[in-house]
């Protein structure tokens, strides 16, 4: 099997949940540089720290990056260099999901700028060895909207049209791009709602379950490591669709 040696990974996103997940998961697969960036800075450093107490091989190195600022996302993309994959998680769910209530237009702006044109600004000024990837972070809730999410439903989608365009963009210069399609996992909601959203999942899936980050980490190694996808997307979500 293939691994990541000799690779830099970046994690954009990668101070919690599924990126932080994917950290640990590169690391786990040999990569030699894994990079985390998200916006708070005591995260950041405080994820480091987690990542290195595993002490596998690799380097691990964090940076501040609000992904709402363009020209920041620009200045990151040039201070890290040629880098090997991307895989980017950063986003917040939506409201509503975990309280009933409907998001506003506030959020919808805010998940338009950082899940969607986030990564569209990046790959403008990244710079990847040929054989790299991109690898972006959807959602379900376009297979299976839920009442009052539908802008949700609508950024998933749209994430979908924006891999395949990206895969054809960046074909020529040897670099993939996919997106993983995640479905319920459990890493930050807060711990009173875990009941009843292990009793939604029950419901709606046919693993009926929540998932773990290191579950969902597999699918973004597999298409970091894998050189004959792209344009994709891979689910992992329990299933929802058939339920
Ligand atoms: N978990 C699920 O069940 C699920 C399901 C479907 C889709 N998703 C999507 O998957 C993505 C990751 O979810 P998650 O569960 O891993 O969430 P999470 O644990 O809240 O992690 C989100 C990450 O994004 C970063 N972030 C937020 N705003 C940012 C900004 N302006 N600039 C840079 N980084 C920012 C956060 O760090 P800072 O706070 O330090 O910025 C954090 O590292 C989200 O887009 C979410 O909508 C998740």
């Amino acid at each position: 099997m293939a691994t990541l040696q000799n690779k830099t990974v970046v994690v954009v996103g990668g101070s919690s949940g599924i990126g932080f997940g994917v950290a640990l998961a590169a690391l786990q697969s040999l990569a030699s540089v894994v990079i985390i960036a998200s916006s708070n800075a005591s995260r950041v450093s405080n994820a480091v720290e987690r990542l290195k107490s595993h002490k596998l091989p690799g380097e691990v190195r964090g940076e501040v990056l609000d992904a709402r600022d363009a020209v920041a996302i620009k200045e990151f993309a040039a201070k890290i260099g040629v880098v090997d994959h991307v895989a980017w998680t950063s986003g917040d769910l939506p409201p509503g999901l975990l309280d009933g209530t409907t998001p506003g237009q506030a959020f919808y702006d805010g998940a338009f700028t950082v899940r969607f044109w986030g990564p569209y600004i990046f790959v403008q000024s990244a710079r990847f060895h040929p054989g790299g990837s991109l690898t972006l972070t959807s959602g379900s809730l376009d297979t299976k909207p839920r009442p009052g999410l539908s802008a949700t439903s609508g950024v998933v989608a749209a994430l979908e049209g924006l891999t395949k365009g990206l895969a054809v963009d960046l074909a020529p210069v040897g670099v993939r791009v996919n997106v993983v399609g995640s479905g319920a996992i459990w890493d930050h909601f807060p711990s009173e709602m875990k009941e009843s959203f292990d009793q939604l999942v029950k419901n709606s899936q046919l693993i009926g379950r929540l998932g773990t980050p290191s579950e969902i980490a597999e699918a973004y190694i597999f298409l970091m490591k894998c050189g004959y996808i792209t344009g994709q997307r891979v689910n992992v979500d329990g299933g929802i669709a058939l339920a």
